[in-house]
């Protein structure tokens, strides 16, 4: 398997000094910024675009920003979101029509690319494009807020993707984000996650370096 990553979302980063929050974060030991873009119409709340993006580049953050689009449609920021300095983009299959040319903008564009699925969305959006993805992201709560309860159903979906991913040969990363605490990480680890997406648990704590640590060691528990 591969090396595992803890990615912070920025959703629940102070968002009056997020470059500092998020260099505390990285420092701490975060591999990846998770940027969360809401637009108040495929979810029903609304963050940030492509500027801030941008800001925190030039800021300084260097670590890989991994941009979750909650947005509807996605064709037209997945290039000023490349522009702004994304690693990789994602998104949500139901968000565009055309599943397989959004995956291929993403690429053409010099990004890594990958589907998001929702507690509800089917494994089938996968079936005909594993070679077009880079990273699989399985929602563990609906998608718009921090702060949610896990829903424990993400972990069956969670093996079968890892299962396929292992079928398919490819260097495909899998992300679980929602409800992801010390406590939870242990058993989306042993489910086949690689990438945890964390919000409330880590910026909501005191103290951000021992609260990866802690991670980092529940996801060796599993092996
Ligand atoms: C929810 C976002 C998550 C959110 C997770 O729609 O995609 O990335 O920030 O927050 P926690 O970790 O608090 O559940
Ligand atoms: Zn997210």
């Amino acid at each position: 398997m591969a090396q595992p990553w803890i990615a912070a979302s920025i959703l629940s980063a102070d968002f009056a000094r997020l470059g500092e929050d998020v260099g505390a974060v990285l420092e701490a030991g975060a591999d990846l910024v998770h940027f969360d873009v809401m637009d108040n119409h495929y979810v029903p709340n609304l963050t940030v675009g492509p500027l801030v993006c941008e800001a925190l580049r030039r800021y300084g953050i260097g670590a890989p920003i991994d941009v979750h689009l909650m947005v509807k449609p996605v064709d037209g920021i997945i290039p000023d979101f490349a522009k702004a300095g994304a690693s990789y983009i994602t998104f949500h299959p139901e968000a565009t029509e055309h599943v397989d040319r959004s995956l291929a903008l993403v690429r053409e564009h010099g990004c890594r690319s990958g589907l998001v699925l929702n507690p509800a969305t089917p494994l089938c959006y996968l079936d005909h494009v594993m070679d077009k993805l880079d990273m699989v992201l399985i929602m563990s709560v609906n998608p718009g807020f921090a702060g949610q309860r896990f829903i424990p159903t993400a972990l069956d979906k969670l093996r079968a993707v890892r299962s396929r991913i292992e079928r398919s040969g490819m260097d495909i990363r899998l992300e679980v984000d929602g409800g992801i605490k010390v406590d939870k990480i242990h058993s989306v680890a042993e489910a086949g996650a690689d990438t945890f997406v964390a919000g409330s648990a880590l910026f909501h704590a005191e103290d951000y370096a021992a609260t990866i640590a802690a991670m980092r060691k529940e996801i060796a528990r599993a092996g």
